[in-house]
């Protein structure tokens, strides 16, 4: 990765090189231990998305497009965040041993999460695609309106900004998908639901148990220390998650009309507050 970070990555309007690391303001961030650990874990996860990205190009195998897609751009700019991420948390905190973490980390991971349960067909498997571009979108969003640091904030920013674009993608792609196989609303509405609960769940509770296991040492893993975790993104995203992103972007693959819509909205709301806080 490290001989690329000047190259443009996929289609993304920035590269690692680009992001002024020598500027960051320390005294804003480093006693901030909540978003260090959030931006760990989401650094571990978003390195790793080559383990789990085979799959799904195999799905789609025989499109050559999409193929192209996840390989070459996809991939490479979901890379790209976890390397601008890790540089960000090498520098704020350098007595942290990411790459002995991440190695704990992966060692784990890859025996739970490698094989993803893809959905029934493709046009589903892009409504789950959007669910978790919606899902990163936002956690990023939050995490820009959040940062006390603006070098953070620019990282955060930028890397929500390639999320949205991927949603688009994965959207675009479900609308050809879906003109093929014919969904029934409620398939769409299920895969929705079922993507929604699951995402974020494991990968975030292994990534955090290994930041947490590397910077207190010596001290036990608890399931209150990640529900304490989880809580301090609930309380960052009160003020700060962008819910009507969230729910306009959630609502899209069901196509419903603007006075339904309407109607469901406040569920919608109501269930991407949970879903989307991790
Ligand atoms: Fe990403
Ligand atoms: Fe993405």
């Amino acid at each position: 990765m490290a001989s690329n970070l000047k190259d443009g990555v996929g289609n993304a309007s920035w590269t690692v090189a680009d992001i002024p690391f020598d500027e960051i303001d320390h005294s804003l961030i480093v006693d901030n231990s909540e978003l260090f650990y959030l931006i760990t874990a989401a650094s571990f996860i978003e390195i790793t998305s080559d383990l789990y990205t085979r799959n799904l190009i195999d799905y789609y195998h025989g499109n050559p497009e999409i193929e192209h897609w996840l390989e070459n751009y996809w991939e490479r700019e979901e890379l790209q965040h976890g390397a601008a991420l890790k540089l960000y948390v090498e520098t704020v905190w350098p007595d942290f041993q990411w790459e002995k973490a991440y190695h704990d980390f992966v060692d784990e991971y890859s025996t739970t999460c490698q094989m993803e349960n893809l959905a029934a067909n493709r046009s589903l498997e892009m409504v789950a695609r959007c669910v978790i571009e919606t899902g990163t979108a936002s956690f990023y969003r939050t995490l820009s309106e959040a940062s006390p640091e603006p070098v953070l904030k620019l990282i955060t920013t930028n890397i929500s900004n390639d999320e949205v674009r991927h949603y688009k993608h994965f959207y675009r792609y479900f609308l050809e998908y879906r003109d093929r196989e014919r969904p029934s609303r409620f398939s769409v509405l299920k895969q929705l639901w079922q993507r929604g609960t699951c995402v974020k769940s494991e990968d975030a509770y292994i990534a955090y148990k290994h930041v947490f296991l590397e910077r207190s040492k010596g001290e036990a893993f608890t399931i209150e220390g990640y529900d304490k975790f989880r809580a301090s993104f609930r309380r960052i995203g009160r003020t700060a998650f962008p819910y009507e992103m969230a729910v306009k972007m959630i609502l899209k693959p069901l196509d419903l009309s603007v006075p339904v819509g309407r109607v469901v909205q406040p569920a919608v709301e109501t269930t991407a507050r949970f879903l989307f806080s991790i």
